[in-house]
């Protein structure tokens, strides 16, 4: 008898409790960030995020239950500027309906336009630029106050920024990205970054290395170093190079794998080339864009290396690093890129056989100078040669993909991707996907437990042999876990 009023006691107890934490979750104002562009925005809105939480915003996925709504924007090309735009569109009449939601956007096109999204865009409460992140908190508290059309888009005359970024939980993704600096000093004469990201500015490594101990602790175990050219990290304010930075980020214990981009071809060092060599986790993949192979649009863009000083630098890395995959971004259609220029591109990319390329189309950029350029090319003629660059890339990768098939590959797990056959059927598979260290995406089907959860958890190393390879990514078997399973205390344990 006294032990079932004992057990309904702390039955009632939790059951109050779950109350109270749900009064609390339901109390609590809901933040929905919609993010446009780079993985420097990504992490940007890891961070709006954070710094929203002691003003009691969590995040939702609900666009339709948001109390706020951040819209954090690019402004790289017209069409990432025109999706901001559809978007508030879209924003503006939720808000009719819901006159107490509050809509703000910061990031690149905030900066670059400020006040004028007011104008046009009348829903919007607040405009913030990049520069004006860490005042976040105190721009929304004043909007929730009955502030309205609030515009903070001031830069800092100085080029030092504040480091100490605020720790984002993200309950154990895997994959990270952590920013090292921000902004950019090369004006290459097509881009806005320079105008609408500031000077370059890097953060101390102590900062960048205590987020990174923050986020293995999260579960993390691969983080992406961003800037828009990490070889000139550290230069300005004398920290360290680089690629002392990676050093020391390669001795964070319980960290598996270590990426970074972009590199500037001009400034790429003999020392970084060597890090991946001789740093264990540093992944054999490095992004150089090129952007054309022409010298005569290379100096019109204000790249400042030649055609040649470029492919001297693939020789170098392949030479140190054999087994290295090279990417890049390459744009067609720079004002004044005739065939032969064009041809040159072309032959740039069957010469050095990249693993994968990004190519865009060239949109001008209002701030930035080549959009005052004459020889401006028809978006017809654009659109052929992305096609052309796109077909050509192709035809490469998949010769690439298709010589990985028999070989073995260490993957980082990062998730399940659809079911191949519905949980607890008799094969009991589920495709999972993981990515090799040269980035390539790699699906294989694997066993659910007892329970038809999946057995591999984001963030084991697995390996795999290729079976088959695609366009885009390859097909594996599962061979061992390098890591514990979910349940198992440690150890390699094989699979079947
Ligand atoms: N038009 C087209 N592509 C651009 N990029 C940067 N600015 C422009 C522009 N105005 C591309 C470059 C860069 C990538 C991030 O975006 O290739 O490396
Ligand atoms: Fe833009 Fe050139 Fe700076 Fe890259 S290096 S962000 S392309 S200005």
């Amino acid at each position: 008898m006294r032990i079932d009023e004992c057990r309904r006691s702390r039955i009632l107890k939790r059951e109050a409790a779950v109350r109270d934490a749900n009064r609390f979750v339901t109390t609590m104002k809901q933040l929905y960030i919609h993010t446009i562009g780079c993985q420097m925005n990504v992490y940007d809105s890891g961070q709006i995020a954070a710094l929203l939480v002691p003003l009691g915003y969590r995040l939702t996925s609900q666009l339709a239950s948001a109390d706020l709504i951040v819209v954090n924007t690019c402004a790289i090309r017209a069409k990432a500027e025109q999706k901001v735009f559809s978007f508030l569109g879209r924003l503006a009449a939720l808000k009719r309906r819901r006159k107490t939601l509050r809509i703000a956007v910061g990031g690149c096109v905030a900066q670059q336009q400020g006040a004028a999204i007011l104008a046009r865009q009348p829903c919007v409460d607040l405009v913030f630029g990049t520069q004006a992140l860490q005042r976040l908190p105190r721009l929304v508290a004043a909007v929730e106050a009955g502030a309205r059309r609030l515009t903070d888009t001031e830069t800092a005359a100085a080029t030092q920024i504040d480091g100490r970024f605020p720790a984002v939980a993200r309950g154990g993704a895997p994959s990270r990205f952590v920013t090292v600096m921000r902004g950019c000093d090369n004006y290459c004469t097509y881009c806005v970054v320079p105008y609408v990201r500031g000077r370059e500015a890097s953060r101390p490594p102590e900062h960048i290395l205590s987020e990174i101990n923050a986020m293995v602790v999260d579960g993390a175990r691969e983080v992406t170093l961003l800037g828009q050219n990490v070889n000139s990290y550290g230069l300005k304010e004398g920290w360290c190079s680089f690629a002392e930075l990676l050093a020391r980020v390669n001795a964070v214990e319980g960290l598996s794998r270590i990426r970074f981009t972009t590199s500037h071809p001009k400034d790429l060092s003999d020392a970084l080339i060597a890090a991946f060599r001789d740093l264990g986790k540093v992944c054999p993949h490095l992004h150089l864009p090129v952007q054309s192979g022409a010298d005569r649009i290379l100096k019109k863009m204000n790249r400042r290396y030649t055609r040649d000083g470029y492919l001297r630098k693939i020789e170098r890395i392949r030479r140190m690093v054999p087994e290295i995959a090279l990417t890049t971004d390459i744009i067609v259609g720079f004002p004044g890129e005739g065939r032969a220029d064009f041809e040159k591109t072309l032959d740039l990319v069957r010469t050095v056989q990249y693993d994968a390329l990004f190519a865009f189309i060239y949109s001008d950029r209002p701030q930035a100078p080549a959009a005052r350029f004459a020889e401006k090319i028809s978006e017809e003629e654009k659109k052929d040669r992305l096609r052309q660059v796109l077909d050509l890339q192709e035809g490469i990768t998949r010769r690439k993909n298709e010589a990985l098939v028999g070989t073995t590959q260490t993957l980082l797990v990062e998730g399940t991707s659809k079911r191949k056959d519905a949980p607890g059927d008799e094969s009991g598979l589920v495709q999972y996907h993981g990515r090799t260290p040269t980035n390539r995406i790699v699906h294989f089907p694997a066993p659910v437990d007892a329970g038809l959860q999946p057995v591999l958890v984001p963030g084991l190393l697995v390996e795999v042999r290729i079976e088959g390879a695609y366009a885009h990514s390859l097909r594996g078997r599962l061979l061992s876990i390098q890591a514990p399973l979910k349940r198992a205390k440690g150890g390699t344990c094989h699979a079947a």
